[in-house]
């Protein structure tokens, strides 16, 4: 393995400052996103208005008919209205395609060539996310779908990193692919790690709590919070995930799992060894997942 040595810059926090004002102009995500949130957390809200709310954006109507038709659902007919789709699929579900659609959309295309792949950041967020949910069901979590929305955004400060500290961002990177975990790179170059960099973001997006507390713990999950569960699926599932395979290219060091957190959420190797296996199958299905996340 590469020898990599990181030094800390004197521009670490001059790069940091840049990254916060970077975050604080980034655009809000589309009104339909909120009030999705506001419509689903009240218990008695039908498909019908979940349908109508979303059905107020042309542009997302479309993607999420265009994903719910794809073979990943395998459902028996074709899909015509998103009320139909909320029936089938249930209303979390449907939430969670509305929200990686928008988000993912947000950072559609980076500015670079080099540095972050943001295909294959995608495809390794959503194997993570895969993976989570199928822990949040051996740990038999309430909703297991809220590790699945957790899993798909975990990474999301990667792509700030990428887009506002991008020369930084790319020697943290070479110091990951030397064998320096990623998080200990970047908070050496970048002033802080991506885990805090995507808590801002998701917080400033006013997203449930549970989604920027797992982007800020899913490396160190510790503490007592309410949200720790979810948080440790991700973390067990993004270990999983990347020892199956679905890595960053730049970023392979596949993380340890105490003994604490297995227990957490009731994993034994044997169990987790299960989930690799049963993922190729499951990321074939999410193929047009993908697909119709790129607006392919
Ligand atoms: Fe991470
Ligand atoms: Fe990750």
């Amino acid at each position: 393995m590469q020898e990599f040595v990181l030094r800390p810059t004197l521009e670490a926090s001059e790069t940091w400052e840049r990254i916060v004002v970077g975050i604080r102009r980034l655009p809000t995500l589309p009104s339909v996103v909120f009030e999705l949130q506001r419509v689903i957390q009240n218990v008695r809200s039908s498909a019908m208005e979940v349908g109508r709310i979303i059905s107020s954006d042309q542009v997302l109507t479309t993607r999420v008919l265009q994903l719910v038709n794809s073979a990943y659902h395998g459902l028996p007919r074709q899909v015509h209205s998103v009320t139909e789709a909320v029936t089938l699929l249930g209303l979390e579900q449907v939430k969670s395609m509305a929200l990686a659609l928008s988000v993912h959309d947000m950072f559609a295309t980076g500015r670079y060539a080099d540095g972050l792949d943001r295909a294959q950041l995608w495809r390794h967020s959503l194997a993570v996310a895969n993976c989570a949910r199928l822990v949040a069901k051996e740990a038999a979590l309430e909703d297991p779908e809220q590790a699945f929305t957790a899993g798909l955004l975990h990474d999301v400060g990667k792509v700030v990193f990428d887009q506002y500290a991008h020369a930084q961002f790319i020697e943290a990177l070479q110091a990951s692919a030397g064998g320096m975990p990623l998080h200990q790179a970047e908070a050496i170059v970048l002033g802080a790690p991506h885990t805090r960099v995507g808590q801002m973001v998701l917080s400033r997006w006013k997203l449930p709590e549970f989604i920027p507390y797992t982007a800020m713990h899913h490396h160190s999950p510790g503490g007592s919070s309410e949200h720790l569960p979810v948080c440790a699926c991700v973390t067990v599932g993004n270990a999983v995930a990347k020892w199956a395979g679905y890595a960053l290219p730049t970023d392979k060091v596949v993380p340890r799992l105490s003994k604490r957190i297995m227990q957490m959420v009731n994993m034994s190797q044997e169990k987790a060894s299960a989930i690799a296996e049963r993922l190729d199958e499951a990321m074939a299905e999410s193929a047009d997942f993908l697909q119709a996340l790129q607006g392919k």
